[in-house]
């Protein structure tokens, strides 16, 4: 009796082992077999058709979706005028206006199936200073915005704060508005150090939802809840939120550009409010997953932004379409641009153009990490999940640190993949590498910041250079 009564209390133990799963452990997604369950006060939140997690908090999962869109069996044919984007307000490095000659926002009947060439202009003309970086820069804000993200619009007439803090949490109420009756209002919370503020002020970093990796002492937080700004629940999600309420629900900002937006107004309403005592030249944005994804977009397009840390961004981040879709082709089960623009809202509905033939996108995402360039950024990827299509974003961060290269500065841009951790979990051995970019560029320290490394563990496909990178790095003068 003694043994039967064992073994049953262990087969029950069992049994609730496997019906749980840990703190970031995966609880669901396509092909998942093991537990689907979350311990207390964690819930499982589907980041994608190929993975859901438990994550702290309560908030609820969005809708399951079930299947992967098919892929969409007509394309419409591409926007051949569509008027050059404006971009936000721009300071520091952006070009004169004129002084780029005019910038293109399309390239017709473009046809590369390797990545597109950071140090050519669609007109043909070679990128040789650091002057014309700047206008190749302007040149692919203008192409990204019209052929996957959408409009980024500029500062609102309104934009105003107040700020009140309690301890070490302040709140920074912005309200920006069209006119001063159409007007939308949020209140991030700021997470302060403790102790005096350096003369400047702190350093901050503008965490999306939170952020997922460790703020150093000294650094302040602002936790940004982006899906309040534009909802990302699924592909129903578009036109919601915060920004559509001021912009309207069929303005062609994707998710991404809208969230991108409301970083601006974070940081124009930090530049008004001096009680606030942040460093308005020390900001940092980081974001893990999709919002890794979001933070990203905010470092490329926002020159305001001091340090950009995207982490496990994967496709639809720092990795490139082309390689991904590769990745996909060769057997990784990766997220790709087909699955992307069926799953959420992420980019525009004119990227649905383009998914399917993706040799006619004149832009690739090495070129949207450059526009960070000159400005410094490091991104964090993991291994252990194939959808995050690995390869892709080594590769394509390998694309991208040419034009750091180029700049004479590749010491401003790190990468470091490594896996055995959950997605979105911290791996602590990469904190040093972490720190260091923060000491340098956040906390005004000297460091070491020479960091690009993988652990090569690619699935079934490898990086091969010279089968994607057509141009060799020059150096601009
Ligand atoms: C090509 O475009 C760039 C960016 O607008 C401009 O600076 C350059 O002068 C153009 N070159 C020619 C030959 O038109």
């Amino acid at each position: 009796m003694f043994k039967t009564s064992f073994v049953t209390l262990a087969l029950v133990a069992y049994a609730a082992a496997q019906s749980t799963a840990p703190q970031w452990g995966q609880c669901g997604g396509i092909g998942w077999t093991g537990a689907t369950a979350c311990p207390s006060g964690w819930a499982c939140q589907q980041l994608n058709p190929y993975y859901s997690q438990c994550l702290q908090g309560a908030a609820p999962p969005p809708p399951p979706a079930t299947t992967v869109a098919p892929p969409a069996t007509t394309v419409a044919p591409p926007a051949t005028t569509v008027a050059p984007p404006t971009t936000s307000a721009p300071s520091g490095g952006s070009p004169a206006a004129g002084a780029c000659g005019a910038i293109a926002s399309t390239v017709p009947n473009y046809n590369n199936a390797k990545l597109p060439d950071p140090f050519t202009f669609a007109n043909g003309s070679t990128v040789k200073t650091k002057n014309d970086w700047t206008c190749r820069r302007a040149e692919i804000s203008a192409l990204i915005q019209n052929y996957e993200a959408g409009t980024l619009p500029p500062k609102p007439p309104v934009v105003t704060a107040s700020f009140s803090k309690s301890g070490t949490t302040g709140t920074l109420a912005i309200t920006a508005g069209l006119s001063t009756s159409q007007t939308i209002k949020f209140s991030p919370t700021i997470t302060f150090p403790s102790g005096n503020p350096p003369a400047n002020g702190w350093p901050l970093i503008i965490a999306y939802e939170g952020g997922s990796i460790p703020i150093p002492a000294g650094v302040a937080k602002l936790t940004y809840s982006n899906s309040d700004m534009a909802q990302q629940n699924s592909a129903s999600s578009r036109g919601q939120g915060l920004f559509y309420q001021l912009y309207g629900s069929t303005h062609s900002a994707s998710a991404m550009t809208a969230w991108v937006w409301g970083v601006s107004r974070i940081i124009d309403a930090l530049e008004m409010t001096p009680a606030a005592q942040i460093n308005t030249q020390r900001i940092g944005v980081t974001g893990c997953s999709r919002d890794g994804k979001g933070a990203l977009m905010a470092g490329a397009f926002e020159e305001r932004i001091a340090l950009t840390i995207p982490q496990e961004s994967g496709s639809g981040g720092d990795a490139c379409w082309r390689l991904s879709k590769y990745e996909l082709d060769n057997g990784n089960q990766v997220q790709d641009a087909v699955e992307i623009v069926g799953e959420n809202v992420w980019f525009s509905t004119n990227f649905n153009n383009y998914v399917q033939k993706l040799p006619t996108l004149p832009e690739d995402h090495h070129l949207l990490a450059a526009m960070v360039a000159p400005r410094p950024m490091i991104s964090f990827e993991n291994t252990d999940y194939l959808w995050l299509s690995p390869m892709s974003s080594f590769g394509c961060m390998s694309a991208a640190h040419t034009v750091w290269e180029g700049l004479g500065i590749s010491d401003l841009h790190g990468f470091a993949q490594v896996g055995g951790h959950a997605h979105c979990a911290w791996p602590s051995s990469l904190t040093p590498q972490l720190n260091a970019f923060i000491n340098r560029f956040l906390l005004d320290q000297s460091a070491t910041t020479s960091v690009f490394t993988t652990n090569n563990q690619f699935g079934k496909v490898q990086w091969q250079a010279s089968n994607w990178i057509t141009w060799t790095t020059p150096t601009l003068t």
